[in-house]
């Protein structure tokens, strides 16, 4: 026995080793599956909507709604992944999709004036209306303008001809229409080759506006056209609406022009008219935009007319903001001493400034968010690029200033592709104040909030955000909104009637 020693030893070594690590691992090197539980759940408690105390009821839904939300993550054609264009049919399709259209959505909080109803609604029927010229432009474009006579010629157009004599003339009158409709939006059956860069998008987005002036300023398609807007989001289940509007002058059949105060006092009928007809329907505020083209003097000036409009309608104005493309426009800062008049005079005007749609880090436009802060702004509209500055976010958070998320327009105007790298993503995963918006929902070929609730239900805030994280952000476009603390209230307790009713009618069986 004696004799060979060393064997036994190494016998035993080759029993013990396996044996050792085993206990090893046991003991210290696998995680601690309890500390590993709370350091999710406290994670998930930071996300959007995370610390939302849900009812039995609300848990059961939410049963459902993970369900739904798996079945649209387990197929290979992921919607928030696909251009939106290409997603759309697969979206109306979607069962989930159909809930969120049931689910009362709040306030939609950053719409433009002119980007609120389906253009088809345009095309047959403002469209069809007597004394309606249309002409061609040198850049395959068309304009249009309603008139009691021939109007004078424009610089790089066709002679103006009247609708109702080409349509007589022209052999497929649908052929026709699909052509305006296709001017008036962005959508393309292919939209990676259509619109290779951001300059090429958005030369089409401002394209597209241009051709929509002529129809939606005619003043009685003003009127209509706002009403016809109105009836969309209610029908889509959003019950407030906060307006971002050029306020432009309007024009009569007789060549009349109407100013400024016309056109809120339109807004002010129309919203009276439409609310009593629809009693459910909270409201609509609007935020007075100027385009950030134009210099500080006539920022000056604009502001001079916006505090005026403040105080004549107190009650449907929410403030003041600049629009237009940020990266070709005039950075904040350039407006500074103009917009700090009002606060230095002790008028009243509050700010939503978009800021921040930008992908270009480090520029003078990158600053805008910083900037919009500093100048007291309500909220921030886009906010794309927060993410790149942790000293601004933190006091936008801190200030309590929601970020205005529009995920489809960010996608369409070339910020993001796949919406599943949307930076909101990471600001829903720490709970930062944020509203899902629809920016120009009828030039995208959207209608609404859901499709955007979508985009950011599925594709941004992933799997594990659920029935809380809905009511937050419905809760949240309440909460942020310009209207009054009262009437937040109000809004508030509307809303959470209609919420309940919608969470029992939609339990699973
Ligand atoms: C007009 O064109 C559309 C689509 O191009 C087609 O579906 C329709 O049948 C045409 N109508 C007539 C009257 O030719
Ligand atoms: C706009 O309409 C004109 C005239 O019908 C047409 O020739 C042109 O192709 C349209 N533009 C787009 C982008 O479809
Ligand atoms: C066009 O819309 C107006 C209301 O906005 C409506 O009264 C009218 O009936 C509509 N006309 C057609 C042809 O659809
Ligand atoms: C601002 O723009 C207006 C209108 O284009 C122009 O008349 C004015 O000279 C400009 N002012 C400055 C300071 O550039
Ligand atoms: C900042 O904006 C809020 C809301 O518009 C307003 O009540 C407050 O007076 C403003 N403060 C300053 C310093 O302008
Ligand atoms: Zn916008």
């Amino acid at each position: 026995m004696s004799a060979n020693p060393s064997k036994v030893t190494i016998k035993a070594t080759a029993l013990l080793l396996p044996l050792l690590l085993g206990i090893a691992a046991l003991c210290s090197a696998v995680p601690d599956p309890r500390y590993r539980e709370y350091l999710i759940k406290k994670e998930r408690s930071q996300q959007t909507g995370g610390r939302v105390v849900l009812s039995e009821a609300e848990l059961q839904f939410n049963v459902l709604l993970d369900k739904l939300k798996l079945q649209e993550m387990e197929t290979s054609d992921f919607p928030p992944a696909m251009h939106f264009f290409k997603a759309k049919p697969l979206i109306d399709r979607s069962k989930l999709f159909s809930l969120l259209q049931k689910m009362p959505k709040g306030g939609a909080l950053h719409v433009h004036d002119f980007a609120l109803v389906d253009v088809s609604w345009l095309v047959k029927n403002v469209t069809y209306r007597p004394h309606c010229y249309v002409c061609f432009t040198d850049s395959s474009s068309v304009r249009f303008v309603f008139s009691l006579h021939q109007p004078k010629t424009s610089p790089q157009c066709s002679k103006w001809m009247l609708l109702e004599t080409l349509r007589a003339k022209v052999d497929n009158t649908t052929d026709l229409d699909n052509s305006f409709i296709r001017n008036l939006t962005l959508y393309t059956y292919d939209p990676e080759v259509a619109y290779p860069s951001q300059d090429v998008v958005w030369k089409r987005f401002e394209e597209a506006f241009i051709a929509v002036w002529g129809l939606v300023t005619h003043a009685p398609v003003f009127k209509d056209y706002f009403y016809e807007g109105l009836k969309q989001f209610n029908a889509d289940n959003v019950m407030y609406l906060e307006l971002r509007a050029l306020l432009p002058q309007t024009y009569e059949l007789d060549g009349n022009i109407n100013n400024r105060f016309w056109t809120m006092r339109a807004y002010q009928e129309v919203l009276k008219e439409f609310v009593g007809k629809h009693p459910d329907f909270f409201g609509s505020r609007v935020i007075f935009t100027a385009h950030r083209g134009i210099n500080a003097s006539e920022l000056t000036d604009i502001l001079k007319e916006a505090i005026k409009l403040q105080e004549e309608f107190p009650e449907i104005m929410a403030g003041f903001d600049l629009v237009g493309r940020e990266d070709t426009g005039r950075p904040l800062w350039y407006f500074s001493k103009a917009l700090s008049q009002p606060a230095e005079h002790g008028l009243s005007l509050p700010y939503f400034f978009h800021a921040g749609e930008t992908d270009f880090q480090g520029t003078d436009v990158d600053q805008n968010m910083l900037d919009a802060l500093l100048l007291n702004t309500s909220r921030i509209g886009h906010g794309f690029a927060l993410v790149h500055h942790p000293t601004t976010k933190a006091l936008s958070r801190q200030m309590g200033v929601a970020v205005e998320v529009c995920p489809i327009s960010n996608q369409v105007l070339k910020l993001v592709s796949d919406l599943r790298n949307h930076p909101a993503a990471m600001l829903m995963s720490e709970g930062h104040p944020l509203v899902i918006s629809s920016d120009d929902p009828a030039l995208f070929g959207a209608s609404g909030l859901s499709y955007d609730f979508y985009e950011a239900f599925v594709g941004i805030a992933g799997l594990k955000s659920d029935v809380g994280t809905l009511k937050e952000l419905a809760v949240n476009s309440i909460r942020y909104s310009s209207l009054s603390p009262q009437q937040k209230e109000e809004a508030l307790s509307i809303w959470q009637k209609k919420w309940e009713r919608f969470v029992v009618e939609n339990l699973p069986q």
